[in-house]
């Protein structure tokens, strides 16, 4: 790939044409429907108009609703693991429970463990029994401060990272995890938990019932007033039929505050790219900063093979962001400790189209989605989802399937431990050809070799 195809950034281009597509991600963890955050994004942003909130405000609350969810993938174990239950499922289905420790229970009982053997499905019953109150809320702390620890990264206001990490406060003060509660509760925090409901329900059940569910709980759940808002514009049918459109992103991204904002440049999108690798990584314990170490073997193999340091800087978002159809798959499956059954096998094998496409929707990311999709195949065509053969596989996907695979045999898996390294390259060398490009496995080889004997000068 020559460095002319690199595409320069579009002067000017506003931060949410970036930030409302990779949206798309965020929703795949919380087992949203594709648009979720966007569509919050139209509700709270139309609240935010009828209480005339000044422009400043209005872009802190646009992008607090957009990015709600980007602590999302950092508890997703702990769920897991706390409830043995898809993390996924369980997390859509809590979001729509009503405000009563009765069906809180009820839930907590139907959903722990359903497919768990009876002695472990009793031990966990026994666990969030014993400590329910206590792990809600380290459950959504984690989520809270991860999700404003990337809003802090991403150079957001203190407001937009506040706004996120109170985004599960109530009205009464019986939410999480502080028991905030009234007017002590961020604006922004308050009509975003709103406007996440509205939709969930909305989508679920139609629009009578996202009104319901919404009147019903007022000043508990809800700030009364915004719930008197809410009720006004629910009365004009265009604000549903605008929420039902399909080409809800292009009316999102038209709003006064997507146009604002800064352009960004090529430092930021580094940023950006790195930000969501984290919120990858963060899924799973053990794939606990994979994305970093593919990019940091990718650049290897690159600079080996003699990429240009423009081509390199490409190529390293593109690492950065491969797995981020990931964020897709249960952590059931993530971090199974056994061997997968075939609909887990499936769910593993969607992670490369689900993170291209996202992928594609973002003009400064469009042209990674290949890489994205393609990270798992062969040379031979053994790889998936496409099967795949040499002719059609660039060099630069040819580079993270080598720079990822040796992560994976390297790292510590839910099913074995790290292998050792010699194991690691006879693994390698045994595939070279088949699997993976002799001169990428050739170009990684030399790299840690002089990685190696960089650090053996040092320690000298
Ligand atoms: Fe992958
Ligand atoms: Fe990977």
């Amino acid at each position: 790939m020559k460095d002319h195809r690199f595409p320069r950034i579009p002067p000017g281009l506003p931060l949410a044409q970036i930030l409302g597509p990779l949206s798309h991600a965020l929703e795949l963890t919380e087992g949203q429907p594709v648009g979720h955050c966007l569509r919050c994004c139209y509700i709270g942003t139309r609240i935010g108009d009828a209480l005339n909130l000044p422009e400043a405000e209005m872009d802190d609350l646009f992008y607090t609703l957009l990015l709600k969810d980007l602590g999302c993938s950092s508890n997703a174990s702990q769920v897991s693991q706390t409830y043995l239950a898809d993390d996924i499922a369980f997390k859509n289905t809590f979001k729509t429970l009503p405000d009563s420790p009765v069906a809180a229970l009820r839930f907590v009982l139907s959903g722990t463990g359903p497919k768990a053997d009876l002695p472990r499905r009793i031990r966990a019953l026994a666990n969030v029994l014993r400590n329910g109150g206590q792990i809600v809320n380290d459950i959504i702390e984690t989520r809270c401060q991860r999700g404003a620890a990337i809003a802090k990264r991403l150079h957001f206001s203190p407001s937009v990272q506040d706004g996120i990490s109170n985004l599960d406060e109530h009205w009464n003060g019986k939410g999480w995890p502080n028991g905030l509660s009234g007017e002590a509760i961020p604006l922004a925090s308050r009509i975003a938990l709103l406007s996440q409901l509205v939709d969930v329900i909305h989508h679920a059940r139609g629009r009578k019932a996202a009104m319901d569910e919404v009147a019903g709980r007022s000043g508990g759940r809800f700030d009364p007033e915004l719930v008197e808002i809410f009720k006004r514009l629910a009365k004009d049918p265009d604000f549903w039929a605008d929420l039902e459109d399909p080409d809800i992103e292009f009316l999102v991204l038209s709003r006064g505050a997507a146009l604002h904002q800064r352009p960004v440049n090529a430092d930021f999108l580094d940023e950006v790219a790195a930000a969501f690798a984290n919120v990858v990584d963060a899924k799973s314990r053990f794939t606990a900063d994979h994305s970093d170490r593919v990019t940091l073997y990718t650049d290897m193999i690159a600079t080996q093979l003699g990429h240009s340091a423009q081509h390199r800087r490409w190529l390293r978002r593109a690492a950065l962001l491969h797995d981020l159809g990931k964020l897709g798959v249960s952590n059931q499956i993530l971090d199974k400790p056994g061997a997968l059954d075939a609909a887990e096998w499936q769910a593993i094998r969607a992670h490369p189209a689900a993170g291209s496409e996202i992928l594609k929707r973002i003009t400064a990311f469009a042209d990674m989605a290949p890489i994205a999709r393609s990270h798992h195949e062969r040379l031979d065509g053994g790889g998936y989802p496409d099967g795949l053969t040499a002719e059609a596989l660039p060099l630069d996907v040819r580079i993270v399937t080598v720079a990822d695979v040796f992560d994976a045999l390297s790292a510590h898996r839910p099913y074995r431990d790290a292998l050792p390294m010699d194991e690691v390259f006879d693994i390698l060398d045994r595939e070279t050809g088949t699997a993976f490009d002799a001169d990428c496995v050739a170009a990684l080889k030399s790299g840690l070799g002089r990685l190696q004997s960089v650090r053996g000068a040092r320690n000298a």
